[in-house]
């Protein structure tokens, strides 16, 4: 037996001025993107933007609905939106955001288990991994490098045998 251990980095900023310009760029569409969320059974906004390796920008918003599982979180809105319009073009960093009830949002949230799986294939899929900027309105902001290090041991289409 032996024993190992993960080491996931994370940068951790003070605030929204001390990001570089792109990763700033990115959460400011995010924090946008919240104005466009269909939240009205949890009340809980949240806004993603994507980069593409080619400079553009799209961003996304969570829609819910009246029976609750079909609703689809802001991260799978704006991945499949960005996979659909310009497929084949590798997304490189993806901004999350919220606005809750309170309208307390100062701190970050991190990606839902089916998002993070969704993420994950997206890396594989363009072989290149996603940067995550992830804030509130305000205060600190983490940043991961890849997806992935958000989702250790991930299941993976490696053993799927699919015919
Ligand atoms: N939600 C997201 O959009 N992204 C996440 O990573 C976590 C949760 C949405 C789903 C639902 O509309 C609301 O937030 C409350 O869970």
């Amino acid at each position: 037996m032996k024993h190992t251990s993960l080491h996931i980095p994370v940068q951790i900023f003070q605030d929204f001025t001390e990001l570089n310009p792109s990763d700033a760029l990115l959460l400011e569409a995010a924090r946008k993107a919240t104005g466009h969320a269909y939240a009205p059974y949890s009340n809980f906004r949240v806004g993603a933007a994507v980069m593409l390796i080619d400079g553009q920008t799209l961003s996304g918003s969570n829609q819910e609905n009246a029976s609750f599982p079909a609703g689809i979180c802001a991260e799978r809105v704006v991945l499949s939106a960005a996979s659909a319009t310009f497929p084949g073009t590798a997304i490189i960093s993806l901004a999350l955001t919220y606005v809750n009830k309170s309208s307390t949002s100062n701190r970050p949230i991190s990606p839902c288990g089916i998002c993070r799986q969704t993420l994950a294939e997206y890396e594989q899929r363009f072989n290149h991994p996603i940067r995550m900027i992830l804030g509130g309105i305000s205060g600190e902001i983490f940043i991961v490098n890849r997806a992935t290090d958000l989702l250790p041991f991930a299941f993976s289409n490696q053993e799927l045998n699919t015919y």
